[in-house]
């Protein structure tokens, strides 16, 4: 496993692999690996011959008075957690320099992803979108892969950037895993390390309030009303629970729809503060197709 910490080097190394014929597979994290990450980085390993896991703390995607400075940086774990994997070729971990030569006040090229940032996570973290769209821009250019893996847990950034993806002919085939959780349904995430052991105990109510919205459309109940009015009595269960936002949208247009409609796929989310820590969870769905319109 070799570990690569500066844009051209990362960019020799994508252009010889590519040269041998090698399929490269990217798995872009922010580190802190826990097993949802290393999740990604064995389907990775099941659709590539070579790849690369980067480990970069992105400061563009974090609003101020985020945790962008608390935010866990494990280095040298994260490493022997992927030499475990034994499939690993390269950790790309390049210095915030490396990646905005000047500091990231002075970049000044963006991709931004329209509309669809206006519901959910990017109605409450402003510029949060455009700063993963334009540093998954920046590792696309940096690491060449032919397919990158991203985690369904993170709905809203997997949807924009399988649009990015599209709409610039990045060529890049997405992949997105299942989110991966702990045994009571807790999705694990890097932030987890922040909550107290009763709001640990509490946070269950997020995946409960996902799966019963699921469950409620996959049993035919069509009126989004009544998926959000379940959600919200589901997360009422946490009494250290502050509720951000709960919503059903549509997954192509992440617009909220009133009415599911047949066949059409749809996801459920929510986000929740417990004292400073914000927690997400989602569940994607479509309603059966045999539902009679009504
Ligand atoms: P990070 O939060 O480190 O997550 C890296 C990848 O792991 C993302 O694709 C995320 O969706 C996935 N992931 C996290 N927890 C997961 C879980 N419990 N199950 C499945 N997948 C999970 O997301 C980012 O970093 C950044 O925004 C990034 C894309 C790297 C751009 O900076």
């Amino acid at each position: 496993m070799k570990l690569i910490q500066t844009v051209p080097e990362m960019q020799a190394e994508a252009d010889r692999r590519r040269a041998e014929g090698r399929r490269l597979a990217l798995v872009p994290t922010m580190g802190a690996l826990h097993e949802g990450h290393l999740a990604l980085v064995r389907e990775a390993h099941r659709h590539a011959d070579h790849v690369t896991v980067s480990i970069f703390v992105n400061p563009t995607q974090f609003a101020p008075g985020e945790d962008y400075e608390q935010y866990p940086r494990t280095l040298a774990a994260d490493l022997e957690q992927l030499e475990r994997l034994g499939f690993v070729d390269v950790v790309f971990a390049p210095s915030p320099a490396a990646m905005y030569p000047g500091g990231p006040a002075r970049h000044r090229t963006w991709v931004t992803v329209e509309g669809l940032d206006e519901h959910l996570c990017g109605r409450f973290r402003p510029g949060h979108f455009r700063g993963v769209t334009t540093v998954v821009s920046k590792l696309f250019l940096a690491c060449r892969p032919h397919v990158a893996v991203f985690g369904r847990k993170d709905a809203q950034q997997f949807l924009i950037l399988r649009r990015m993806v599209r709409d610039l002919n990045f060529g890049i085939e997405l992949i997105g895993v299942p989110t991966v959780r702990e045994p009571d349904g807790l999705a694990l995430s890097s932030r987890n390390v922040y909550l107290s052991p009763s709001e640990r105990a509490q946070a269950v109510v997020l995946s409960r309030a996902v799966s019963e919205a699921r469950r409620l459309a996959e049993t035919g109940e069509q009126r989004t009303e009544a998926l959000v009015e379940a959600m919200r009595r589901a997360l009422a269960q946490a009494p250290d629970a502050r509720v951000q936002y709960a919503e059903v949208v549509d997954t192509e247009t992440l617009q909220p729809v009133e009415k599911l409609e047949p066949g059409r796929e749809a996801l459920a989310a929510v986000a929740v503060f417990f004292g400073q820590t914000r927690l997400i969870d989602n569940a994607f769905f479509r309603i059966p197709s045999d539902v009679r319109e009504g």
